[in-house]
């Protein structure tokens, strides 16, 4: 979720390094920091700024030091552990300032190493996950950089890509990848190694990736990777490789929903406990026993999550939960209880309208939590406490994966607060095993894009479209219906399908087509009993089915599969198709779908 890049070559100056890490900068943009070899001084000289890469520029500036040097490593920093300040960004170092390091990824077992270090005598400056490698590989360091990162690395659990120079070994980069991208870009005159095409593709279009396990080291003109590898020649332009070559942000966002799922739960189920370890919660779990209530609050995408959130925790966790909207809550009065806990849901933690009912709650002294996907935001620091979801930065103002990673959280947050109440170890394990199948499933349902592309051609005229579903999937019809307003412009409701004929099968006709979230779950029966009257009114329907059901192939005139899952989870996998066939739509209406209209990623403003 950050962007790193190295280089090695005939340019001595660390310019070269900052233009790079100036396209990476859509990865991340909490904090940047260089760090160089300076062969005159025979030092490794760093600096490091919170804040967009221009703070980082404005230190270089004002620095006296020698610019000129080789290698040098850089990152855009997006924060996974530890709050957005100059000590944890990277590069990080080691005790002699031997080792400088940057990092992409999460070491899930850095407490325990961290702390082994320490009573080693090793001393550390930061709070990151990040510095353990840089101690670990100064422990194996002898004099040969490549072989004590081998060793360090067998320590290690958890995804990464690393790059990797020392003092005491200079004129070579040692990088190595598990799970976290990792390329070359190679030239007659110099080597990048980077997290991401876009930092290198003005200077060259050769690029080879790495594999898992793979450790390349780096020399001014030459490198070796443990294994030879072609390399390929990729044609995409500096715009199109920030997207890592789909066409939108949105797109790129939606294909990443599973890796979203996964980096939620990574290093928190406990299969055999059938519980959770929310690392965030710790330090309030015995207030959480007490409370007898929840207040949810969120605006927008995440105020669908937060509904989906009231049913998981009334379900399974036996809390008494209640939802409203940020710019609702505060000024309807709600009954407050001492023993209520208020949770609040944002992507992004700076919604002016979630915020100001948070500071409204922390008034009447309740116990305030945040659900949140940007480390050091204002809700992150304004919440007594709370859970990152990992979801990595969005860059489309339509919210996707962040919205998984929400619904992933609060399922967690479901388990959790259940175990610490009447859920049984069966129900518990029941649910983290299949928390720990979506990721799976989710990449299924994403090789049916084209079919989804195909439907949205087919619908994209329509001026109206209803999206219905019940209990779990109510809220999902909502945020159907809302990316599709919000990326295709077009006029849709979200609706509880036992509604409908209260009022809007009024208008159901041959020109007004319904989605039907109709899962293999505890609603199916009336939901074929809601699409049936919509079908004896002339409406078209496209069906969000689990996979198996053929007899749902008699009710409408189209159906998209989505694979079976416990029913609380199913919004995880039925959301997908929807985010899809709006992203579709979209794009056959030639739609501007990253920056739709009216619209703005981060609503500040009440
Ligand atoms: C929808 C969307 C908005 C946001 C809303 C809340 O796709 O992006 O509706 O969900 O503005 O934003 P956060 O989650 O940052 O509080």
């Amino acid at each position: 979720m950050c962007g790193i890049v190295g280089y090695i070559g005939k340019n001595q100056n660390i310019r070269v390094g900052i233009e790079a890490l100036r396209r990476l900068e859509y990865r991340g943009y909490d904090s940047a920091g260089v760090a160089w070899y300076n062969p005159e001084k025979r030092e490794i000289f760093c600096l490091k700024k919170a804040g967009r890469i221009d703070n980082l520029e404005k230190a270089i500036l004002e620095s006296n030091l020698d610019l000129n040097g080789n290698p040098f490593i850089l990152h855009t920093r997006w924060a996974t552990h530890g709050g957005v300040t100059d000590e944890n960004a990277h590069p990080h170092w080691d005790c002699k300032k031997n080792i400088f390091l940057v990092h992409n990824g999460i070491i899930e077992n850095y407490k325990k190493l961290k702390d082994g270090l320490i009573k080693e005598g090793h001393k550390f400056s930061s709070e990151t996950d990040t510095e353990v490698l840089c101690h670990l590989i100064e422990k194996h360091f002898q004099g040969n950089l490549e072989e004590a990162v081998i060793k360090a690395l067998r320590e290690v659990r958890g995804t990464y890509s690393i790059i990797v120079i020392a003092k005491e070994d200079p004129g070579k980069i040692v990088s190595v990848r598990l799970s976290s991208p990792l390329l070359l870009g190679v030239n007659q005159k110099e080597v990048f190694v980077s997290s991401d095409p876009s930092a290198v593709i003005t200077h060259t279009r050769q690029i080879i990736n790495l594999d898992d396990n793979e450790i390349v080291v780096l020399k001014p003109d030459n490198f070796h990777i443990l294994k030879e590898k072609p390399s390929i020649q990729i044609d995409w332009t500096p715009e199109e490789a920030q997207k890592g070559g789909y066409s939108h942000f949105m797109l790129k966002e939606i294909m990443e929903e599973p890796e979203t799922i996964e980096n939620a739960i990574r290093g928190r189920l406990l299969p055999e406990e059938g519980n959770v370890k929310l690392g965030g919660l710790i330090s309030i779990e015995d207030k959480l026993r007490e409370i007898k209530k929840i207040n949810l609050v969120a605006c927008g995408t995440a105020s669908f999550a937060a509904r989906v959130g009231e049913y998981m925790l009334e379900e399974y966790a036996g809390i008494p939960t209640e939802f409203d909207v940020g710019s609702e809550i505060r000024y309807r009065k709600p009954v407050i209880d001492k023993d209520i806990a208020a949770i609040f849901i944002s992507q992004s933690g700076e919604t002016a309208d979630t915020l100001a009912a948070l500071r409204e709650m922390k008034e009447k002294g309740i116990l305030t939590l945040g659900i949140t996907n940007v480390i050091g935001s204002t809700q992150t620091r304004e919440t007594d406490a709370g859970v990152y979801t990992r979801s990595g930065p969005e860059i489309a103002v339509a919210s996707t994966k962040a919205f998984i990673g929400q619904l992933v959280t609060l399922a967690m947050l479901t388990v959790f607060l259940g175990r610490q109440r009447d859920m049984s170890l069966v129900t518990g394990k029941r649910i983290v095993s299949e928390l720990s199948k979506l990721p799976e499933l989710a990449k299924k349902i994403l090789k049916s894009a084209p079919e989804i592309q195909k439907l949205a051609e087919k619908y994209k005229d329509y001026k109206n479209l209803y999206y219905i579903g019940r209990k779990y999937n109510y809220p999902i019809a909502r945020e159907g219906a809302h990316k599709i307003k919000e990326v295709a412009y077009i006029h849709a409701e979200g609706l509880r399908a036992g509604e409908l004929k209260h009022c809007e099968l009024a208008l159901i006709d041959e020109k007004f087509p319904t989605i039907a979230l109709c899962p293999s779950d505890s609603v199916y029966e009336k939901m074929i009993s809601n699409i049936q009257q919509i079908k004896a009114r002339n409406g078209l329907v496209i069906a969000i089915a689990t996979e198996g059901n053929e007899e749902i192939k008699k009710n409408a005139d189209d159906v998209i599969y989505i694979p079976k899952t416990l029913e609380m989870l199913t919004p995880i996998l039925s959301v997908i198709p929807l985010h899809l066939f709006a992203y579709y739509t979209a794009v056959a209406l030639g739609k501007d779908i990253d920056k739709p209209k009216n619209l703005a990623k981060s609503v500040t403003v009440e």
